[in-house]
């Protein structure tokens, strides 16, 4: 199916490994021109379509800076909202530093980024804005005190906003990821493997069962849904979040 975004430019933040390095080959292929963001950018292979670009979204004038670039090569079309995730943790005893910290990283810099993008979008009345939240969103998960709050900001930003841009043509959507195989769910893997004395195969296997499709989803899997809600054709769905894993979340 061609989904008529040939020739769009996008942004991917988080684009240098993991969900984000997945779904910026998945708009490559489909003829989209990337900026590829990272802090790590320079382990992003430039190609014809990938442009990589360094950012730290926990630095407050990095980020202005990306604005600054992304303003004078015209905006982009699609913007793939995405970070790295916080330290693992309870809400007991978290330090103000931690919340502020996560806050930058995950949430300010993606509303500054977005606010910067949208008036092009306006003008040109047609944009994506998709962000990447977490199955904890919906069911906020043990541990994950920080990822659980400071995401559940961002799902009342993004809905807010869907409806204040809707008539613009411009789309705002989330994907909420369950447990996708990539290096962060190996890492937290390896840190409940370690604080509970199993082996990581006790964990994942323990991880499997919880998941009636039976496995880990690939970044690919989840790529390729979030290019649908980048698609032409994707132009009704907006305010959403969409899941993808493998029917992980029990609720409604
Ligand atoms: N994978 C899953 O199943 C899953 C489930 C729930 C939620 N999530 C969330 O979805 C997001 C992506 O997940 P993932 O599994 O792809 O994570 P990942 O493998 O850790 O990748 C995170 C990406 O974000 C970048 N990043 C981290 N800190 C950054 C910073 N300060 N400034 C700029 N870029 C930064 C990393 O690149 P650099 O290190 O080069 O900067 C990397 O490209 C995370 O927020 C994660 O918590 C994932």
């Amino acid at each position: 199916m061609d989904l008529h975004i040939s020739g769009k430019k996008a942004l991917v933040l988080g684009a240098s490994r993991g969900l984000g390095a997945a779904i910026t080959a998945a708009l490559a292929a489909e003829g989209v021109q990337v900026f590829a963001a990272a802090r790590t950018a320079d382990t992003i292979p430039p190609t014809e379509k990938i442009i990589p670009v360094a950012v730290d979204l926990s630095d407050a004038s990095s980020v202005v800076a990306l604005i600054a670039m992304l303003n004078a090569q015209g905006g982009v079309d699609i913007l793939i909202n995405n970070s790295g995730g916080p330290k693992a943790g309870p809400v007991l005893g978290q330090s103000s530093e931690a919340w502020l910290g996560a806050f930058q990283a995950m949430a300010m810099s993606i509303f500054s980024i977005t606010d910067a993008m949208l008036p092009g979008m306006i003008a040109r009345k047609w944009g994506r804005i998709i962000t990447i939240g977490s199955s904890g969103v919906v069911q906020p998960i043990a541990n994950l005190a920080l990822s659980n709050g400071v995401r559940a900001a961002v799902a009342g930003w993004s809905k807010t906003l869907a409806s204040e841009v809707a008539r613009h043509g411009i789309t705002v959507n989330m994907v909420l990821p369950g447990r996708i195989a990539t290096d962060r769910v190996a890492e937290l893997d390896g840190l409940k493997a370690e604080k509970t004395g199993t082996s990581i195969e006790a964990v994942q296997e323990a991880s499997r069962n919880e998941i009636p499709t039976g496995r880990y989803g690939t970044p690919d899997e989840f790529a390729a849904v979030a290019v649908f809600l980048a698609s032409s054709q994707a132009s009704y769905v907006t305010g959403s979040s969409v899941r993808v894993d493998g029917g992980m979340i029990r609720g409604l």
